[in-house]
């Protein structure tokens, strides 16, 4: 199972030049260090806009030591009168390998339901995207020691239309995101980001990632509790600081 280091890059930066200037010196970085990251995959997450152009400094396709490319979204239709909404097609078409779905900013933000999650879950499956799908409980939950329950529903009501449902279908990553450490500069300590690991790990065999304002001061501690990669937001739009956490984690 190779680490993964996934870079969301949010709703930023707000100009082309520079989402290409960043993503450009991942790639060289990650050119220059191809014997360090045999079993690393970078997978950078740009806003829809830019996926298109960055998609096009990825060829040729033998270029196998390219960062890959992931969306922060899709739209679970296959097509039609879906005004604002992005297709799974339209993803791979672009040579999108990978989706972030439930992130807890759209489900807070835009109430982005369960069910609505579930549904994208079964079509990024459908079209051979690989899901990352985000859970994580609040301070709230947190504190009232519902961490585990909360977590347990949030996957199977995300699975709730897959066939058969199980936790073991290995398309699917995980990434530990609990709500009251992202972009706040509060991680969870790794101690206790471990329980959830164990956890998750009895559930489920996929990949679990962990995130929330990691640096790369922390990211080292993630991967020795046993996390097989991280989801990187803040972090990820300065590419010396982004550079560190994938250094800090192999
Ligand atoms: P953060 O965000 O690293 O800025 O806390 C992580 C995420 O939301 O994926």
């Amino acid at each position: 199972m190779k680490k993964l280091i996934v870079a969301n890059w949010k709703m930023n930066p707000q100009g082309l030049l520079e989402a290409k200037k960043l993503f450009l010196s991942i790639k060289n970085w990650i050119k220059k260090n191809s014997t360090l990251l045999k079993k690393t995959e970078i997978i950078i997450c740009p806003p829809f806009v830019y996926l298109a152009p960055l998609s096009k400094l990825l060829k040729p396709k033998n270029y196998n030591l390219k960062p890959k490319l992931g969306a922060q979204d899709l739209f679970w239709a296959k097509m039609g009168a879906f005004t604002g909404e992005i297709s799974p097609k339209m993803l791979k078409n672009l040579g999108v390998e990978y989706v972030i779905l439930g992130h807890s900013e759209r489900r807070h933000i835009l109430k982005e339901t369960d069910e609505m999650i579930a549904k994208k879950l079964e079509a990024a499956i459908k079209n051979k995207l690989k899901p990352i799908l985000c859970i994580g409980e609040t301070e709230k939950e947190r504190k009232s020691g519902k961490t585990f329950k909360i977590l347990k529903n949030q996957l199977n009501s995300a699975i709730q239309n897959l066939k058969p449902t199980t936790y073991n279908l290995k398309p699917i990553i995980i990434a530990y995101e609990p709500v009251w450490a992202i972009g706040t500069g509060n991680p969870c300590k790794p101690e206790d980001a471990k329980e959830v690991l164990i956890f998750l790990k009895k559930l489920t065999q996929s990949s679990v990632l962990y995130g929330g304002s990691v640096n790369s001061q922390n990211a080292k501690d993630y991967i020795e509790v046993g996390f097989d990669g991280l989801l990187v937001g803040g972090a990820s739009l300065n590419k010396k600081e982004f550079i560190k956490i994938i250094k800090n984690s192999l």
